[in-house]
């Protein structure tokens, strides 16, 4: 089985419909977003009817997802700008979509989930140290897959050691261990912060035992002049283009 597994969306229809034309091509049999659907872009809406076009496919809540279903986060004032300017259009389909997303998932003896396995009462990153051991701690699968980070890595543990690999290149091929842990970042389709503005998505090869790192070019313009248009904050246009 192929799966492909995608986050941090963040309401670019660009940057979304870019990534599902690319994995077509890569003959995906399954499709898994890691969540934060919705906040910051200008196409809420657009983005959960395409997604709910993919057919078999499970989503993971993100936070910002939480916060537009009316949930209560600390943001920073942009971001708490966009949710507020996004939970003013929320269709009805699109907030029931929201609300209906999943905490987390097991498939294939892996875990999927969008900020770490806390689900929904604890959205720390997985990036330091100590939240790195908490993670393998908390959990007991071999193989866990996340966002929220929005930067693409891999951390795998080996004798109590972790190795860490930020942002692999495009067409990457990294196997799934079979005797360590690891907790694969497939980093963000509409929001990537890694300095390199194209979306980012994994194919995790079931059969074949390995992940296959891609980046998608897309629109930015298109995307961040929507933002522009919307009235929401410059600052969420202006990142687009500079992947940060
Ligand atoms: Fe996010």
């Amino acid at each position: 089985m192929r799966l492909a597994i995608f986050s941090d969306i963040h309401s670019n229809l660009e940057a979304l419909q870019a990534f599902i034309d690319h994995s077509f091509k890569k003959k995906v049999n399954l499709y898994v977003c890691l969540g934060d659907v919705v906040g910051y872009g200008a196409n809420p809406n657009s983005c959960i009817n395409t997604l709910q076009s993919l057919q078999g496919s499970h989503f993971i809540v993100g936070n910002h997802d939480n916060a537009a279903t009316g949930a209560n986060h600390n943001m920073v004032k942009d971001a708490a700008a966009a949710i507020l300017w996004t939970k003013e259009r929320l269709t009805q389909n699109s907030l029931d979509f929201l609300k209906n997303m999943r905490e987390k998932i097991e498939l294939s003896n892996s875990l999927f989930c969008h900020a770490n396995p806390c689900g929904t009462s604890d959205w720390y990153y997985i990036g330091e140290k100590s939240f790195i051991s908490r993670t393998f701690y908390l959990t007991k699968v071999k193989t866990l897959f996340a966002g929220h980070t929005h930067v693409a890595s891999v951390i795998t543990r080996k004798n109590f050691l972790c190795f860490y690999i930020r942002k692999p290149e495009d067409g990457a091929v990294i196997p799934a261990a079979s005797l360590n842990r690891q907790i694969f970042n497939c980093g963000s389709i509409g929001q990537p912060r890694d300095g390199d503005p194209r979306a980012s998505y994994i194919i995790y090869d079931t059969d074949k035992n390995v992940v296959e790192f891609y980046r998608v070019t897309y629109n930015y313009d298109l995307a961040a002049k929507k933002i522009l248009d919307a009235g929401l904050p410059k600052s969420l246009a202006l990142r687009l283009a500079k992947g940060s």
